[in-house]
């Protein structure tokens, strides 16, 4: 799975090298608007996924000019001004436009290892060859308060031969918004580097970039490189949920209904419920990253903080139901609850997945999570539907009853089996109908039979 991600990001910073760098003349041509006595600092990453140049106009205190692009395939390209962090720094955040054939710069200023929030306070105007090139986008603007922010707690220094910058570029989703406040996906590649603005500084304009395969860094040193970085808790924490509402839940209860397998069910919900605090856990600890989920109220997360609670009860009742059941052999009233509460709890997971892929904005994941659902929940229903066709079947043979039974609740004394007999023969049919006398649930033993939980036996739980 890593190797395969890598390869593919590879590949795509590949030809992302050819779009950004390996574009001849044609590329040159349509910068070559800007004089060619421009002076300019130019960044380029490791990756060469991002190139960044800045002009300080010597005739102006305030302005700042710059050019920044990243190939097609890469979802945003940012850099910071002023720090080696993201917290404080101005960050100009590039991302393709609604249209798909411009580009959106918005400035945004991180508070630290979170998505930064945009500020429009920092004015930036687009100017000339701004847009999509060969399959680069290119964003030319001027800045007119760029060199100093947060009243002053940020600011860059003209006079620095080492201005502190950072950079970062996304992954390979799609990103398209005209909106400044576009949510974004962690970034893939980042770190730092330093900017000579001595250098940077002259003649007023767009500072050109050299496009060409072999150019190079021009006043300006990497710092830190980090490459191939992803969110890996919302991950985990999607990986872990789907296993668990998609697997491991639904597993539990079709352990249940294949075999009357108690323990099997009670181990196997109680693996899961561990694994759902794990992953909820981590999905409080991922909120706080982005600026769609720190207020911690979007439906995904109401829901899954419902979920959460639920599943503590859940638990408790199928705990405190079985300790009853093996102590009197007799079912309890929390027996319906914890089976229809399971069930609603299995549904609502299945719906937070789906909800929680479009927030992390990566839809298109819940094709694959149909598709999962798609071919799991029929699976086992067509196991369980064979199980009881056979066993009818046998019963029929044997003369025994059936032992499968989705609401066994719900049954009257005359279709209980045979069970209800010795304990309580003369029960009238339909008293206490929905919550029927306990006795119905005690058939084996009555006429001296061991109660098992095979699936044979049907003195059962039902949870
Ligand atoms: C969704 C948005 C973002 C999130 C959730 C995020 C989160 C983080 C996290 C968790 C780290 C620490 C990584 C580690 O130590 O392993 C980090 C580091 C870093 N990020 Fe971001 N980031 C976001 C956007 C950006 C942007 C737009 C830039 C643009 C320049 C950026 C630049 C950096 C840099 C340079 C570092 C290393 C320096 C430092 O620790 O501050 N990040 N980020
Ligand atoms: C039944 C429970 C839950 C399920 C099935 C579930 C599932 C998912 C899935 C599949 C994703 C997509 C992750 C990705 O592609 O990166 C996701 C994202 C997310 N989940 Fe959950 N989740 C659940 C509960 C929670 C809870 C309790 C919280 C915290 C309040 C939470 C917070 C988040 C956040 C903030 C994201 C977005 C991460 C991002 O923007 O990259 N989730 N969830
Ligand atoms: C591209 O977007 C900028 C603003 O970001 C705008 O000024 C410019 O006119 C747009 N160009 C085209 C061709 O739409």
């Amino acid at each position: 799975m890593k190797t395969f991600s890598t390869l593919s990001r590879l590949s795509l910073v590949a030809s992302a090298a050819l779009s950004l760098f390996a574009t001849s003349s044609q590329a040159q041509d349509a910068n070559s608007t800007s004089s060619n006595t421009t002076a300019g600092s130019v960044f380029i990453s490791p990756p060469r996924d991002l190139a960044f140049a800045l002009n300080v106009p010597s005739d102006s205190t305030t302005d700042l000019y710059f050019s920044l692009m990243f190939p097609e395939g890469t979802s945003w390209g940012a850099v910071g001004l002023g720090s080696d962090r993201m917290a404080g720094s101005l960050i100009l955040l590039a991302y393709p436009s609604e249209s798909g054939q411009n580009v959106t710069l918005s400035p945004r200023i991180a508070s630290g290892h979170s998505e930064p929030v945009y500020t429009p306070d920092i004015k930036v105007e687009a100017l000339d060859g701004t847009g999509l090139n060969n399959g680069t986008f290119i964003f030319n603007g001027r800045c007119g308060n760029c060199r100093s922010w947060s009243d002053g707690k940020g600011k860059i220094d003209i006079a620095s031969k080492s201005q502190n910058m950072i950079y970062a570029t996304g992954d390979s989703s799609t990103l398209k918004s005209d909106s400044f406040d576009a949510p974004l996906r962690m970034h893939y590649n980042y770190g730092t580097f330093t900017l000579n603005m001595a250098h940077a500084t002259g003649p007023a304009g767009v500072p050109i970039i050299d496009r060409s395969e072999d150019s190079t860094l021009v006043a300006t040193t990497q710092g830190l490189s980090k490459e191939g970085k992803k969110d890996v808790a919302a991950l985990m924490h999607a990986i872990i949920m789907v296993f668990v509402f998609v697997g491991l839940y639904p597993f539990g209860i079709f352990v249940l209904r294949l075999g009357s397998w108690v323990r099997w069910h009670g181990i196997n919900q109680g693996f899961a419920f561990i694994l759902t605090i794990v992953g909820s856990s981590l999905g409080f600890s991922i909120s706080k990253y982005y600026n769609r989920s720190k207020k911690v109220n979007t439906a995904h997360q109401v829901i899954g903080i419902l979920i959460f609670i639920f599943i503590f009860a859940q638990f408790a009742l199928g705990f405190l139901h079985h300790r009853n059941f093996k102590k009197t052999q007799q079912t309890t009233k929390m027996a319906p609850i914890h089976v229809w509460m399971g069930r609603v709890i299995i549904v609502m997971g299945v719906v937070n997945a789906f909800l929680g892929f479009p927030l992390a904005q990566a839809s298109q994941y819940n094709y694959v999570l149909a598709g999962l659902i798609l071919f799991l929940f029929p699976a086992m229903i067509l196991i369980l539907v064979t199980k009881k066709f056979i066993q009818k079947k046998w019963n029929k043979s044997k003369n025994e009853p059936t032992g499968y039974n989705m609401e066994p609740w719900n049954q009257q004394n005359g279709q209980a089996g045979q069970g209800n007999g010795a304990a309580n023969p003369q029960q009238p049919m339909g008293q206490n109908a929905s919550i029927p006398g306990m006795s119905t649930y005690a058939p084996y033993h009555a006429q001296g039979m061991k109660a098992d939980l095979g699936p044979q036996q049907n003195t059962r739980e039902y949870v």
